[in-house]
């Protein structure tokens, strides 16, 4: 078998056979195909797709490309979530330690912010002391005791995905169907949790912009964790504008820690339910009620616990940006749109994201919204306040909001619910 076979297959619209799926893997993965070649089959694969049966060989390979893990002796079944990334989307933060206070087990493993999408490892990196590489035996140790985990994957796990993903990066081959399906659910079924519940996005702030097309990535993952006997679930929600009113690392843990407390922005307190009972059924919990457990404080209590097994102090005061400059409503009226695209790719420039891997992020870097879609503005009162601590990247950063926003009429308006199908 030689990689130009395999490329020239896709090229020429040629389902790839199952042999050369694993060999493509395998011999990516032991480091026999170049970055150049691989990149080539992802175009290919990307301008051509491929068959649900490509999809489900290629996942294999993936999650046969390392170790999993296992997580049967734990005393209680295991959940995770996956969202497909979106602006704003801090729901994992007050989700895992919610389902872990309901009874079930959170092994989370989290990935970092690329482009304009955020990441849950840089948002609770904003917390004095808080480490995200964990041995496997400390995240056992954690889930034992705490009930949640949120930690990045060891390298052990799925590197074919992890190598593929950094080069889909850098290629313009992201946006792939079968790609990103295969790479979330090799990661997930290598991970080996009993039960899934994927948050698939839709609109501009999203991989997939129309809810055709991640109804159609959300059918293909749960049909992959089918195969897998993995119990999966995924719910469609809107990404048209930010979850919340915050997007930004440390603004983003503020706003999940008033979540805990009870209070935080309606939509992220909805999503974070919404999930939480699809959690709880899947792991067998299906009269836990995870509204009495956000109301009564044991959700917090879990979140203190699991941030100071991880060597954060949750009462450390967040870190803030040095810099707030403040964006005001240019008309009276209802604000009737605010892009989730627009308010992401702002953050990233305000410096909440990277351009590459090993770059930094700020920590109190971000936007945060003074209104929400539907909401009544005032003319010059407060709509967005941007925070940064590079106050030469501001101009860059608003640009980015240029066309962004429109203020009209009632009549103008048109909710889209949050929550578009399951
Ligand atoms: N998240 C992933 O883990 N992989 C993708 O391809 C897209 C989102």
């Amino acid at each position: 078998m030689d990689a130009i076979s395999v490329i020239r297959a896709k090229r020429d619209r040629h389902p790839l056979t199952e042999d050369q799926i694993d060999w493509i893997i395998d011999a990516y993965t032991a480091g026999t195909v170049a970055d150049e070649q691989m990149s080539a089959l992802a175009m290919a694969i990307f301008l051509n797709g491929m068959s649900r049966a490509e999809i489900a060989r290629w996942t294999a390979a993936m999650i046969g490309s390392g170790e999993r893990m296992d997580f049967s002796s734990l005393p209680r079944p295991t959940a995770d979530k996956h969202s497909t990334g979106g602006v704003g989307d801090k729901i994992t933060l007050p989700l895992a330690p919610l389902v872990a206070a309901c009874g079930a087990a959170v092994p989370q493993l989290s990935g970092r912010g690329l482009g304009h999408t955020g990441g849950t490892l840089d948002k609770l990196e904003a917390i004095p002391g808080w480490q995200a590489a964990l041995s496997n035996a400390r995240m056992m140790d954690v889930l034992r005791e705490v009930g949640s985990v949120i930690c990045a994957a060891g390298d052990g796990l799925a590197p074919a995905d992890k190598r593929l993903y950094a080069l889909r990066d850098v290629t313009g081959t992201v946006e792939a169907l079968p790609l990103i399906a295969s790479s979330i659910m090799s990661k997930k079924i290598a991970e080996g949790t009993d039960s899934l519940v994927l948050d698939v996005k839709a609109g501009s702030g999203a991989f997939m912009k129309t809810a055709e097309d991640a109804r159609e990535l959300a059918t293909t993952m749960v049909e992959l964790g089918a195969d897998h006997g993995v119990r999966t679930v995924a719910l469609l929600t809107d990404m048209s504008t930010p979850l919340g009113r915050t997007a930004g690392n440390a603004l983003e843990v503020r706003e999940s820690v008033e979540v805990l407390a009870g209070g935080g922005p309606s939509d992220v307190v909805e999503l974070t339910l919404a999930l939480a009972r699809e959690m709880l059924a899947g792991a067998g919990l299906p009269d836990a009620d995870p509204a009495r457990a956000l109301a009564d404080g044991r959700a917090m209590d879990v979140w203190r616990r699991m941030i100071t097994a991880q060597g954060g102090d949750p009462d450390a005061p967040l870190p803030t940006a040095r810099e707030q400059h403040v964006l005001t409503a240019p008309s009276s009226g209802v604000l009737t749109r605010l892009d989730a695209y627009a308010v992401g790719l702002c953050a990233w420039r305000l410096g909440a994201g990277r351009a590459r891997k090993e770059d930094p992020v700020q920590p109190g870097a971000g936007v945060e919204l003074h209104a929400k879609p539907g909401d009544l503005v005032v003319e010059g009162a407060p709509l967005l306040t941007l925070h940064t601590d590079t106050p030469n990247a501001l101009g860059y950063a608003e640009a980015a909001l240029e066309g962004a926003y429109e203020v009209g009429t009632a009549d103008d308006f048109t909710a889209t619910p949050l929550l578009l199908g399951r």
